[in-house]
């Protein structure tokens, strides 16, 4: 066991996938560096195609990056992959379980695939169907199954073995409000409670902001900002003061009004929309309305807000964040032998030849997709 208080620990890792007719390939990963204390909830956030995916499947032992050195509680994932893939648990971006089999029939293969004998797995699955809320379910297809439980289902799939870092890649996409929110008290539940370091990524700023101890932001291959979502957030000084003007202002006369007042800066107007910074927003806004009142440009509305993640994002990245819902171009684990041009080595990782697997076996475990071959 290691004294090292990081549980995964990555270092100027770098990837870049080769794709026909792509001159010089895709970069996915550059340079990207993280290291997640043990026990809590780590988020890498950043827009599409920023490398989150591509990171988690070289800590997950599925890929091999082309530089760079990683490990999992003190384990070179490089150089015992079989060993790193007792201590993680993956939850895929897609699903890994068998839609034609029962959530209890996945959870006992899934338990006998890391070796497990016919009662201990039937025992351990009995356990995680109650952990998760399954039992009802437990004995219908999966492909019957909601997505919030299928996804439950999945974390219970990554559990299986007892691991000690469990990687969630996406776990809420896709899910209706009220399935997130039961997802995020489970996530902060493996967390708090059991004790596991859990490594997520998302697109949901208010999912980061409110699940993970520490965040990276991860855009073109590397982290560009890192620390506790409020060490971010404080990063920007002060508040954002929202107005929203009357229709014909003019833009000109409105920034001239407030960039007089001493108490507000970095003014930007967009449409009827005015938003600016202060030190102390609630303090600033009686100024600001009076100020625009003598001009004749009484605010209709005015809001007040904490600065949040989203112009912590914008700051780093130099754009909104817009995450995209219910994306179906997701690139599975075994098509990377493919693009890449090579097969990996990764004992984890798929066999060539397997050009079209179906959608579920796409992105299992590590275990299940050693199991497939
Ligand atoms: N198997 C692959 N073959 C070729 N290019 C790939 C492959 N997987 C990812 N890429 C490319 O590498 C870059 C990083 O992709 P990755 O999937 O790691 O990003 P991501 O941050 O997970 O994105 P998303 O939020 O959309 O899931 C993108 O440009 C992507 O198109
Ligand atoms: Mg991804």
């Amino acid at each position: 066991m290691t004294t090292d208080p990081c549980a995964v620990r990555a270092h100027d890792l770098g990837k870049t996938y080769s794709v026909r007719g792509v001159k010089g390939g895709v970069r996915a990963l550059s340079g990207l560096d993280v290291a997640v204390q043990r026990g809590i909830v780590f988020g890498l956030l950043g827009p599409n195609g920023a490398g989150k995916s591509t990171a988690i499947k070289v800590l997950t032992t599925l890929t091999r990056p082309d530089r760079g050195t990683a490990e999992i509680e003190g384990v070179d994932v490089l150089r015992h992959p079989d060993r790193v893939r007792r201590l993680i648990g993956v939850v895929a971006q897609r699903s890994g379980s068998d839609p034609r089999a029962t959530g209890r029939e996945n959870l006992i293969l899934q338990a006998r695939l890391y070796g497990m004998g016919g009662r201990a797995a039937r025992a351990r699955a009995a356990e995680l169907l109650d952990r998760f809320d399954l039992a009802e379910v437990a004995d219908r297809l999966v492909k019957t199954y909601s997505g919030g439980t299928q996804r439950r289902l999945d974390v219970a799939l990554g559990l299986v073995h007892r691991p000690s870092v469990l990687f969630l890649d996406e776990p809420t996409t896709g899910l209706d409000p009220e399935a997130r929110t039961a997802m995020w008290a489970e996530i902060q539940r493996l967390a708090g409670d059991d004790g596991l370091t859990v490594v997520l990524t998302t697109h949901y700023l208010e999912e980061a902001d409110r699940l993970a101890q520490r965040l990276a932001i991860v855009d073109h291959g590397h982290v560009v900002a890192g620390g506790t979502p409020d060490e971010l957030k404080g990063e920007l000084r002060g508040d954002a003061v929202h107005l929203e003007l009357p229709s014909g202002t003019v833009p000109g006369e409105v920034r001239a009004v407030l960039e007089a007042l001493p108490s507000v800066r970095e003014v930007r107007i967009a449409g009827r929309g005015v938003s600016a910074r202060s030190d102390n927003g609630a303090a600033a806004v009686p100024a600001v309305l009076a100020a625009l009142e003598r001009a004749g440009m009484p605010a209709a509305a005015v809001t007040v807000a904490r600065p949040s993640l989203d112009d912590v994002f914008l700051r780093y990245t130099g754009r909104r964040y817009a995450p995209d819902d219910g994306r179906d171009d997701r690139h599975d684990d075994r098509r990377d032998d493919h693009r890449d041009g090579h097969r990996d080595d990764a004992p984890g990782a798929a066999p060539p030849g397997t050009a079209s697997p179906a959608p579920e076996a796409s992105t299992g475990t590590p275990a299940r997709q050693e199991a497939a071959k």
